[in-house]
């Protein structure tokens, strides 16, 4: 058990309305608890507790926390000491694997120590890759054609050919066992801890933040496993991830190019591509199609022409079309991969097919036209049927129009029946309300990155609104995250905030407050207590609590657009103001189903 499930089980096992009880007296105050703060002089009670989000917040002098503050600050204990005494409480045992002694290492948590090895390690090997243990990796890597500088902006390395290189450089850096057993980048199956990749070239995986969760590592020339990749940690999940995503944010485009492999990725920036990124040797997922939907709304798909690049192609589709993208399909033939397709055609080539893609519906009715035989009556209706409903899947009435063009001829299809079928079929569907249920969350915020960061750490009261709501009424998050994403906060405090909940919401869960609360320092902690004991919005009933909600959202996700207007060019400018204005009817029911 690492030291943060540890401490979340003691968190759960003690209800704070008990153990502040055994020093303050509590009356019960609607669903919460006040009684006479503890921490400032006064005679009439503003120290709440509140049972349901687990943390403490005094109106009068504005300390607030978790638990374990409440017992640091009453006590005057260290943080340490205050989990140990709540552990035995609780009737916790406490391993004793735990350094307590450092107080400092212990609250930064794992995953902060994770991430700093995970740049300790990047850093090496990228040395490593430079320095005459080296030259192989390099030699391969130039032979490939990638140059100085594209190996410098993907932080390339080499894992040297000995066991135990990284491991030693590691441990001299004062990481602990325990931590680099869950690191994931040593292997303890034969005997002592071995490296995981040697004699490779290494890929560091990155995250949206630019830091290094996770690496490929690559075989020099031929061999299996051609590929080895870092296992989940708690730093990396890949379904939540895309290779060459950091690159992709900054290079702000409007599209996204989805590739399969690490090296397509690198060609494709290499040949002037930034916005290229690649699913992390797995099938893409619907986390991944959302991340790209709110960074692009059309999306090229660049796969290798084989069997097995057209079938992934054909499950990652509906994934995206679902995330709400326009979805292109970028022919190769008759390369293999977009590399090969780079050295033989150059940019210009690359830029020709892009603009030659095929719409999603025209690529899945020529992967499907040879299933059905179309000199037989029967089989050739029941292809133009499947054509039609496709069709009729676009939502816009001037794309279906073009659509009905490319088809019909492109598939030799009646021109004039088509259209009236799609407008039969599209009738019905209408009527039906089949388009709504099966419309996916509509994303409705500027395309692009997140929000400027402003200086401070409290941030503007519209986001901090939104935050709120979702800790108390996590049911809206299935509403609200179309239109907002970590990044859209503007602080870097609250980015923590929205990063850690967000998390949590998106994997179906619910948080508490005190659970938030726990992983920030004191400060921060009495701020979140501010934040979170906010009585107005107790009291409120559900009409009032949404029209709060939707009003914060929409103040929020306005100035997103605003933020972004300001420098567009004038016809960008007139598209997002009708984006902007179509946000007026922004509705959150608190209260769905
Ligand atoms: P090159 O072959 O060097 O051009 O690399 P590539 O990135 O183009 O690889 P490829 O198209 O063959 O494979 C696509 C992706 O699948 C890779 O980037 C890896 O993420 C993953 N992959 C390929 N081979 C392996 C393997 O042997 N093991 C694992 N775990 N993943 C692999
Ligand atoms: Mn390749």
């Amino acid at each position: 058990m690492n030291y943060e499930e540890f401490k979340e089980r003691v968190r759960s096992g003690n209800d704070i309305v008990d153990v502040i009880g055994r020093y303050v007296d509590l009356k019960k105050s609607g669903a919460n608890y006040k009684g006479l703060c503890p921490f400032h002089n006064e005679k009439t009670p503003s120290f709440f507790v509140m049972q349901d989000g687990q943390f403490y917040y005094c109106h009068g002098c504005h300390k607030g926390g978790d638990v374990f503050k409440f017992l640091c600050e009453y006590n005057h204990m260290d943080f340490p000491d205050a989990v140990r005494e709540l552990a035995e409480t609780a009737g916790i045992d406490v391993p004793d694997k735990f350094d307590y002694g450092d107080a400092g290492r212990i609250k930064a948590g794992l995953k902060n120590r994770l991430r700093d090895m995970y740049k300790t390690a990047a850093e090496f090997y990228y040395k490593e890759l430079h320095s005459g243990s080296g030259k192989k990796a390099l030699d391969y890597l130039k032979d490939r054609g990638l140059t100085k500088n594209t190996m410098v902006a993907f932080g390339l390395g080499y894992a040297p050919a000995g066991r135990t290189a990284l491991y030693d450089h590691l441990k001299g850096k004062d990481f602990t066992e325990e931590e680099l057993k869950e690191s994931g980048l040593f292997s303890y199956k034969t005997g002592g801890p071995k490296d995981a990749f040697f004699d490779r070239v290494m890929f560091p995986i990155m995250n949206r933040a630019s830091k290094v969760i996770a690496f490929g590592g690559r075989i020099l020339g031929t061999g299996d496993p051609k590929y080895i990749n870092s296992p989940e940690t708690p730093i990396y999940s890949k379904k939540n991830n895309l290779y060459g995503i950091q690159r992709a944010i900054a290079a702000r485009k409007e599209r996204i190019i989805l590739v399969e492999g690490y090296m397509d990725v690198i060609s494709m920036h290499q040949a002037g591509y930034p916005e290229t990124v690649a699913s992390l040797g797995t099938a893409l997922t619907k986390e991944q199609a959302d991340i790209i939907a709110k960074l692009a709304r059309k999306v090229y798909l660049i796969y290798d022409a084989d069997g097995p690049g057209i079938q992934a192609m054909r499950r990652a589709i509906p994934i995206l079309k679902k995330a709400g993208l326009f979805v292109n399909i970028v022919s190769m033939k008759p390369f293999k991969d977009p590399d090969e397709m780079i050295k033989s055609e150059g940019v210009d080539g690359v830029e020709g097919r892009i603009r030659n893609a095929d719409n999603a519906i025209v690529f899945e009715l020529e992967c499907i036209a040879s299933e059905y035989d179309r000199k037989d009556p029967s089989e050739n209706a029941e292809f133009e049927m499947k054509a039609a409903n496709m069709i009729v899947e676009l939502r816009d009435r001037f794309q279906r129009e073009e659509f009905i063009k490319t088809v019909s001829e492109r598939f030799d299809i009646n021109k004039e029946l088509l259209t009236s079928e799609v407008n039969r079929i599209g009738d019905e569907t209408y009527k039906e309300g089949i388009i709504r249920r099966k419309q996916n969350p509509v994303i409705r915020r500027p395309e692009g990155v997140g929000s400027r960061i402003r200086d401070g750490d409290q941030g503007l009261p519209d986001e901090r609104n939104v935050l709120l709501a979702l800790v108390k009424n996590p049911k809206i998050f299935e509403q609200v995250k179309g239109y907002v994403s970590v990044e859209d906060f503007t602080t870097v405090f609250l980015r923590e905030v929205a990063d850690i909940l967000f998390d949590k919401l998106n994997n179906g869960g619910t948080i508490q407050a005190g659970e938030i609360m726990s992983r920030f320092d004191n400060e921060e902690q009495s701020d979140l207590g501010r934040l979170f004991s906010n009585e107005m919005y107790d009291a409120s009933d559900d009409r009032t609590k949404s029209k709060f909600v939707s009003e914060s959202l929409k103040s929020m996700v306005m100035r997103m657009y605003d933020e972004k207007s300001e420098n567009a060019p004038p016809d960008e400018k007139l598209r997002l103001m009708k984006e902007k204005n179509a946000l007026s009817d922004l509705t959150i029911d608190i209260n769905p189903d």
